[in-house]
């Protein structure tokens, strides 16, 4: 643990005595639990049928955009599965209206950007001064922890997790247009353009900051990063075109007092690089051995990771042997937190996603 950690925890220790009543907060600072916090991605998503009630009568954007109904989606996820963390619901791409980029889902296509970021110009119209407009996720946040406030029954208070995408992530569906396989307009752009690629990056690193510190403002204990595509580059490319911005924001978010947990999907070979990044947490996806990860990011960094969430759909011999094994790789070392090598995915047998969460806290206790 870094003297900068450890200056952390002694600053939320007097600032918020809330979030160190925290077990999911105390393993991101890498400090001992009574046993490893569980929480899951996409835990309110379409698997769950709440969630559908919910989504018959909104669209998602409305849902991210109203706080009462976000706050809600949000606790009744958090509580229907019994998980020690809250992740605010709503979207990676809810920065792009402010910066003047026009986007919706479409039914079975996902995010789509009308008109994508291709050119210098259109990098330089890009706005960094309308952040403002991104309180509502902030309401809703206050709404969460409001309602969580309390420490539950065994006296541990729920964590409360803000968000945002990181700037490779962002740029990748900015100029792509939406989601992609081989992010080649990406790509095309870091390669050729050493004018807008580094001003497309600093222009994100500066909204997703002050979009960060709103968070944290309403009441969020951590912020995660969600650079779910990264692992669309090789090492070289990422610590070029990449690490840079996504240090400085890193940077930027621990400056407000909070831990941060970096997350990407298919990072095995660039974890080493995205420790770099000063992360307090690294997500581990499942095509790692979680030692084998946590090695690769430093034994002073936490890890959270890190169960293929396709295990879900398994019998319940293999599912529970699964998650065992997630657990004794990580041997009750301070710093881990349970979770999902990537997000619930539609068709998710519930009773199977309640059930991993009551093994974790059956299993990962520490004496
Ligand atoms: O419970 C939670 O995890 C919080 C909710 C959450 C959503 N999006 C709501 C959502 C979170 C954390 C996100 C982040 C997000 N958004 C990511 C990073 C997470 C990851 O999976 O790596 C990304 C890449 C996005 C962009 C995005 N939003 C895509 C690509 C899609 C379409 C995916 C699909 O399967 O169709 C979305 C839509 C979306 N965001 C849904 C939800 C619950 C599903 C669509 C719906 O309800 O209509």
């Amino acid at each position: 643990m870094s003297n900068v950690s450890l200056d952390r925890v002694a600053t939320q220790q007097t600032a918020d005595p809330a979030s160190c009543g925290s077990r999911f907060v105390r393993a991101c600072l890498g400090r001992p639990v009574d046993r490893t916090p569980v929480w899951l991605l996409r835990q309110a998503g379409r698997y769950m049928p709440e969630y559908m009630a919910v989504r018959r009568h909104h669209t998602l954007l409305d849902i991210c955009r109203t706080p009462e109904i976000a706050a809600e989606v949000t606790i009744t996820a958090a509580e229907r599965l019994g998980v020690d963390a809250a992740i605010i619901f709503a979207d990676l791409l809810l920065p792009f209206t402010p910066m003047g980029l026009e986007f919706e889902f479409l039914a079975g296509e996902g995010p789509v950007v009308h008109r994508p970021v291709r050119t210098a110009e259109q990098v330089a119209a890009l706005r960094t001064d309308r952040v403002e407009e991104l309180q509502y996720v902030a309401r809703a946040i206050e709404r969460v922890a409001a309602h969580f406030r309390a420490p539950r029954a065994d006296g541990d208070a729920l964590g409360i997790i803000g968000f945002c995408g990181a700037p490779f992530t962002l740029a990748s569906y900015m100029i792509e247009g939406g989601s992609s396989r081989n992010y080649i307009e990406t790509k095309k752009m870091m390669y050729s353009d050493a004018v807008a690629w580094p001003l497309l990056m600093e222009k994100l690193v500066s909204v997703l900051a002050g979009f960060a510190a709103q968070q944290v403002e309403a009441g969020a204990d951590v912020i995660q990063i969600f650079d779910s595509w990264a692992g669309a580059l090789g090492v070289a490319d990422y610590r070029q075109y990449v690490l840079p911005a996504t240090r400085e924001l890193v940077r930027r978010v621990q400056g407000l007092g909070v831990p941060v947990i970096y997350f990407g999907v298919d990072t095995t070979s660039l974890l080493p690089s995205m420790a770099e990044t000063g992360a307090d947490v690294i997500g581990l996806d499942w095509r790692v051995p979680l030692a084998e990860g946590w090695k690769a990011v430093g034994s002073t960094r936490a890890v959270q990771g890190n169960l293929d969430p396709i295990t879900l759909f398994g019998p319940e011999d293999v599912l529970k042997a699964r998650v065992r094994e997630v657990l004794a790789e990580a041997a009750g070392r301070p710093g881990h937190i349970f979770n999902l090598g990537h997000g619930i995915v539609p068709g998710t047998p519930v009773e199977n996603v309640i059930r991993v969460v009551e093994w974790v806290k059956e299993f990962g206790r520490h004496e």
